[in-house]
């Protein structure tokens, strides 16, 4: 029998802490009868957002392509969705059964490329574009084809989305920490990304790539295009190259607040030396189609022969899932004006990114409420990145710890409360040592996708919860919180 003593050290050692022992526990608590609302993950469809009417009616006709022959479909199916069916099926006659090209359907890749030209107003090349089984999958291969060593090393935001760390711990690479300014609405800043280069050098760690979430998770920034400018200027001078996760670039709500992507800003730079990855996902933005596995990369500044390597990497997994190239497909290319779809279309898009804007604010304003708790108000993305402050129990003095005790110390207090919030409360939100935080700071991450009605009583839940928590510490009834 395989024993977990003889498993790939790497593996062992990973971390994904969206998915966890809290989640775990959270699942045990719901098999008893216990109510829970998961705010640890950002997958809409399972917290009640409704998929849109388009993209599943335009799934049901590939997958089923009888229907398309039906008298019935023509009253069941507004003409523009079973006209696009036939096309998919017309431009990929072996259907949704069969393996795609390695890279995806050549006519799905070529509508990828000018979704970015028309969005950035660009050109794209359809040839520097991979449809991914979801955006994991295609940042997982860039990191694989630029991890040639065990020093090779990759810089990524603190606090980060843990898809990044755990895949370096999987690849036996290395992690060289940025840290994202808190009281500066999480911003990034040209000292702290030399500060950790820097760092990283003298630690002997060779740094390969720069990762860059923006919109951000867990933080809900928006970066401005003079940081983006930045980023790629220190790319340049240090050697790097970039992935940009851009998979939240419809979710922005801040007032005036606009997503610039990697790619335009670069192609305006005229920058020709850093290789840019960037990748987009059907999972967020306002289809939350996670289940579906779809997404894409679009590379930049990449040769032939090294293009074909990644392509070679695609290919050991055969292609990505035929389902996911369709969604991304119609994620990138909706119903136009002119189509019987699009005014029912327009309206759920709407309503679903107006719903979050207010859900961030409800609950942005009413955990900054309460004494003890902070949040930057998320301007884009699902969640919300939040500070608490617990006092100490007697006799513990974290300045006089050493840094690892401290991060042992801090760790499981932030999963303790986070446990205990669960137990007591039903609510599943996932510790911010999860992500990354700066020594002494206590966070968590909560997605604000629940309904309305439920992120209200929410916040009032967690204000009974955080209040009684820090009297049961004070009066050393939680001893090693
Ligand atoms: C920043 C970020 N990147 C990538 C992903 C992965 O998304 P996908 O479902 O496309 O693999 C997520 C999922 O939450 C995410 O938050």
């Amino acid at each position: 029998m395989v024993k977990l003593s003889r498993l790939n050290a790497n593996l062992l050692k990973a971390h994904y802490a969206v998915r966890g022992k809290i989640v775990i526990r959270a699942q045990e608590l719901e098999k008893q009868g216990r109510h829970i609302t998961y705010c640890n993950i950002g997958n809409p469809q399972a917290l009640k957002q409704k998929p849109l009417t388009f993209v599943r009616q335009v799934l049901a006709l590939v997958e089923y392509p009888e229907l398309l022959d039906r008298p019935e479909t023509a009253s069941l199916f507004p003409a523009d969705a079973v006209r696009r069916a036939r096309l998919i099926l017309e431009k990929n006659p072996t259907g949704m059964g069969a393996y795609t090209q390695s890279a995806g359907m050549p006519f799905i890749r070529q509508a990828v490329a000018d979704f970015i030209s028309k969005r950035d107003g660009i050109p794209a090349d359809p040839d520097r574009i991979l449809l991914t089984d979801g955006a994991s999958k295609g940042v997982q291969s860039a990191m694989t084809m630029l991890t040639s060593g065990p020093d090779d090393g990759f810089m990524i935001p603190i606090p980060q989305y843990p898809l990044y760390s755990a895949t370096i711990d999987l690849y036996g690479a290395r992690q060289a920490n940025y840290f994202l300014d808190e009281a500066n609405g999480w911003q990034l800043s040209e000292e702290e990304l030399k500060r950790s280069v820097a760092e990283a050098r003298e630690q002997g760690v060779n740094p390969v790539a720069i990762a860059v979430i923006n919109p951000g998770n867990p933080t809900g920034a928006v970066l401005s295009r003079e940081n983006i400018i930045m980023v790629i200027r220190f790319a340049r001078e240090n050697g790097l190259a970039i992935l940009a996760d851009e998979v939240y670039q419809e979710n922005i709500y801040g007032e005036g607040l606009k997503f610039h992507s990697f790619a335009k800003v670069m192609h305006e730079l005229n920058e020709k030396d850093v290789t840019l990855f960037s990748f987009h996902s059907v999972s967020k933005g306002f289809l939350g189609e996670c289940g579906h596995r779809g997404g894409y990369m679009e590379v930049r500044n990449m040769p032939d022969d090294v293009w074909a390597e990644l392509i070679k990497l695609q290919s050991i997994g055969l292609c990505s899932n035929t389902t996911g190239q369709v969604v991304t497909y119609l994620m990138i290319d909706p119903p136009g004006t002119g189509d019987e779809s699009f005014a029912l279309y327009e309206k759920e898009k709407n309503a679903i990114l107006g719903d979050l804007k207010e859900k961030a604010r409800i609950l942005g304003e009413g955990l900054n409420s309460i004494e003890g708790m902070s949040v930057a108000v998320p301007h884009g993305a699902m969640y919300a990145f939040v500070r608490f402050d617990l006092p100490h129990p007697d006799g513990t003095d974290p300045e006089k710890m050493t840094p690892s005790e401290r991060h042992k110390y801090e760790s499981a207090r932030d999963s303790k409360y986070c446990l205990r919030l669960l137990e007591e409360t039903g609510i599943c939100v996932v510790p911010g040592s999860g992500f990354g935080q700066r020594p002494g700071t206590l966070h968590f991450r909560t997605t604000f996708l629940p309904p309305k009605e439920e992120i209200t009583a929410l916040v009032e839940k967690m204000r009974r919860f955080h209040s009684s928590y820090r009297a049961k510490i004070e009066q050393g009834a939680v001893k090693s919180a």
